[in-house]
């Protein structure tokens, strides 16, 4: 593998590929890299916990040499683009860089390179794709069910700016899932009907195996929307109440970071049908194996 730009570019073997080998690596299983000086560099262009510290440790227990970089003290703010930023960590011998970026598809520019030699793994472009977070959350669906065929899913919540509803609807609808959306209309985009049906979360509840639920992304909003969180919670919230309805082995997952109260209740964050931790907890694996993807063909 030479990059991770999206999902969707990996083929069903490498999907797979990828699951059980992170499903290795949560089994104690070690890699060869360790034998070997490897560099990365993680570019955080926009604020995160989970998919950046997840790589910082997935790097540390590869052995790679990280290579610090803050946005905020680094050239970037004497106005270096993130090309002449990518750039300079190539010619400095940075074997990947890990990049998260507001801007969709900024990734283009970089791979068209012939001077960029590093090779990049995209930790989230603006609302287009969230390539690292799906294949996590593909290999926590995998372990619960074992497959993905015939497995009904809700996606709920803000549709429209979400990179994780982006790269989930396109792998798990290929993988075989049958996918439903609920959440307010106008989140919901006719582009989406290729992948699934629109239907209220009173009628997701008590037919689906996995309640995906999205963060509301206030930063994404230009003017804010209409709805209270009281009233997001009670419209199209995971809401105590709905939860009981909810099939006994059926799970709820969410990439967070959670707006308790909102997305889903507060108690049903840590409840013993939420998979969100484990997400978490996954993330560090999958990363582990998509970084040995990637270094082995640089060894
Ligand atoms: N799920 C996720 O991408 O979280 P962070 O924004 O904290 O990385």
């Amino acid at each position: 593998l030479k990059h991770l730009l999206t999902a969707e570019s990996l083929s069903d073997q490498e999907v797979m590929g990828l699951i059980q080998r992170a499903q290795q690596f949560k089994q104690g299983d070690r890699s060869q890299l360790n034998e070997q000086q490897f560099f990365t560099a993680n570019l955080f262009f926009e604020n995160s916990t989970r998919t950046h510290k997840s790589f910082e440790v997935a790097e540390k227990k590869l052995g790679i040499d990280v290579i610090e970089f803050d946005a905020k003290t680094s050239s970037v703010s004497k106005g270096e683009s993130l090309y002449d930023t990518v750039l300079t960590m190539s010619a400095i011998g940075v074997h990947a860089c890990v990049i998260r970026h507001w801007e969709e598809n900024y990734y283009n520019e970089l791979i068209e390179s012939k001077t960029i030699t590093t090779s990049i793994i995209n930790g989230g472009d603006g609302s287009g794709n969230h390539p690292t977070q799906c294949l996590l959350d593909l290999l926590t669906i995998y372990e619960e069910f074992g497959d993905f065929e015939n497995l009904d899913i809700a996606i709920c919540g803000d549709l429209t700016h979400s990179r994780v509803a982006n790269s989930n609807m396109k792998m798990l609808k290929r993988l075989g899932a049958n996918l439903f959306f609920c959440g307010p209309a106008e989140w919901y985009n006719k582009k989406y009907e290729a992948y699934g049906e629109f239907i209220t979360i009173d009628e997701a509840i008590q037919k689906v195996d996995v309640m995906m639920m999205l963060r509301v992304q206030h930063e994404r909003h230009e003017e804010g929307h209409a709805f209270s969180k009281e009233n997001y919670h009670r419209d199209y919230g995971l809401t105590n109440e709905r939860a009981k309805q909810m099939k006994e082995k059926a799970i709820i997952m969410h990439p967070a970071p959670v707006n308790r109260d909102v997305e889903l209740a507060d108690e049903l964050v840590e409840s013993y049908q939420s998979r969100i931790t484990q997400q978490m907890s996954n993330g560090v694996f999958m990363r582990m194996a998509i970084l040995e993807a990637i270094l082995h063909g640089k060894a």
